[in-house]
């Protein structure tokens, strides 16, 4: 049986109040998969306190890499888990490209995380211009070999997200991420995490994530707009 897991990436929408309201409607529905959202970290207490008691996980978006410190304006994981998280998501194309992080960032976050016992969600994925020019394998190697360099397999999940069909509407076709799938698989395997789940990111709809979810090599879903709206996200978890 596969592990499943539905993630949901909420950026920077939905305020304390409207994180509670989605909750009401969402916290009784039960999946067969793991279900973990990230809210924006002004929304995280009120998540937490709205699924008190279901099987919901809840993580954050970013977290340094210091338990705390002079860091303006950061996220102490530290204090994440101490609130009841359980997940730090890191190395999303958007910190990846407007706020500049680079593998070794990536890499020293995902350590100090893991070492305060929390899961690491890891995103990569390549651009259009790099698909285009043959070099997926290769950056995805790149993004695997340096954030995971000294990382427990344990606490570890891989989304794969292309960044050419984030928030663009154009999701990777089923064949088309598997064939990525089996590639970061196979890596995962010979660099000791076999077995670790890996997702599917980019434009995951309720209309297509069946599909997806009957190839192999994809484990679940890491999902941005279609998660916002507790029905559609639903629908998507019922995969
Ligand atoms: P999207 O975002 O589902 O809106 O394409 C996915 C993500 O950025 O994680």
């Amino acid at each position: 049986m596969k592990h499943k897991i539905f993630a949901a990436n909420w950026k920077m929408y939905k305020t304390p109040d409207e994180t509670r309201q989605f909750f009401e409607g969402f916290k009784s529905y039960s999946s067969q998969g793991e279900v973990v959202f990230f809210p924006p970290a002004l929304c995280v207490d009120a998540a937490l306190q709205t699924v008190k008691g279901s099987k919901i996980q809840i993580g954050v978006q970013n977290a340094y890499m210091k338990a705390e410190g002079a860091f303006t304006g950061e996220i102490s994981a530290a204090a994440a888990q101490k609130m009841g998280c359980q997940y730090v998501l890191l190395g999303h194309s958007e910190r990846r490209t407007y706020f500049h992080e680079t593998d070794e960032m990536i890499g020293q976050k995902l350590n100090f995380v893991q070492s305060l016992g929390l899961k690491v969600m890891l995103c990569i994925g390549e651009t259009l211009d790099q698909r285009k020019a043959n070099q997926t394998e290769a950056v995805l190697k790149t993004q695997l070999e340096k954030a995971l360099a000294k990382a427990d397999p344990k606490n570890l999940v891989i989304a794969y997200e292309p960044v050419w069909a984030i928030g663009t509407g154009v999701n990777a076709t089923p064949e088309q991420a598997e064939e990525t799938h089996q590639f970061v698989a196979g890596w995962l395997e010979k660099n000791g995490y076999a077995g670790t789940p890996i997702l599917y990111g980019g434009s995951v709809k309720p209309e297509n994530a069946a599909q997806l979810m009957e190839k192999p090599h994809i484990n679940g879903f890491l999902v941005g707009g279609a998660s916002l709206d507790p029905e559609s996200f639903k629908k998507i978890c019922a995969n």
